[in-house]
């Protein structure tokens, strides 16, 4: 069966929830099509009054990050419990922004990752090599680490339904897009390792985004590849440009 595309937009630290309000608002009537899944992850504060705006549309919100305990003295961190009461069913889990200035390793992921399917939430996992990296030519060695650890204990079902969003650092808010053979090759290699964790079924099921730059311009050659499965976008899901991301075609 084909997998269905699935877009989501990262809002990351923008949008206070009344600008939140007045972007779905705006775009709502440009992001529809039953083709694909919608997502709008959301600063925290933001999910609940953006979920009100999008109501009745085909719009999902999801989170930009959780913790992987209940609840408890963890000041300023998000709970499962918090995100499923409200009807969150996505989150990006190990954002490069999140690993970088805020110290997430693959085992923190890991436990996150683990937390959300615990809860029924679809993670949106996060990976993606350095300039360092790729010049060094070690982008798919690091990506395979990164991906093992992460699905570390996830069960067949689970990564099945699960998101990987592959994002080359060096290609995030700079307006350096990968090019189609670059994220095409990466994409792949995920998927086969997810083979190689598991077996055929899972990988033709599991969903694969690429992100870094993606554009109404750039979208529909990079979508159309064997193993990108939509993307995930940050600066221009903010703008009347989601529209035309989200309608490709
Ligand atoms: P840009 O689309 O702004 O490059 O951001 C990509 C990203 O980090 C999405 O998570």
């Amino acid at each position: 069966m084909a997998r269905k595309k699935i877009i989501a937009g990262n809002w990351k630290m923008n949008m206070t929830p009344s600008q939140a309000v007045e972007l779905v608002n705006t775009l709502k009537p440009l992001v529809v099509n039953d083709e694909v899944d919608v997502v709008f992850c959301v600063p925290a504060i933001d999910i609940i009054p953006a979920m009100e705006a999008a109501r009745g549309t085909n719009i999902q919100i999801g989170a930009e990050n959780m913790y992987f305990e209940e609840k408890g003295a963890f000041t300023g961190e998000i709970a499962p419990g918090m995100l499923t009461e409200v009807g969150v069913k996505y989150v990006i889990i190990g954002h490069s922004e999140r690993r970088e200035y805020f110290a997430e390793t693959d085992e923190t992921v890991n436990r996150k990752v683990l937390k959300a399917f615990e809860h029924g939430i679809t993670p949106i996992i996060c990976c993606g090599e350095s300039l360092t990296q790729r010049e060094q030519g070690i982008t798919i060695d690091w990506i395979r680490q990164q991906i093992k650890i992460a699905f570390l204990n996830v069960t067949a079902e689970q990564a099945a339904s699960a998101v990987i969003a592959y994002e080359p650092i060096w290609a995030i808010g700079t307006g350096k897009v990968a090019t189609t053979e670059q994220a095409q090759e990466v994409c792949k290699a995920i998927r086969d390792c997810i083979a190689e964790i598991y077996d055929e079924a899972t990988a033709a099921a599991i969903r694969i985004q690429y992100g870094g730059s993606v554009s109404a311009s750039s979208a529909p050659e990079l979508f159309a590849q064997p193993d990108i499965d939509g993307g995930l976008v940050g600066g221009a899901s903010l703008k009347p440009d989601f529209g035309a991301i989200v309608n490709y075609k």
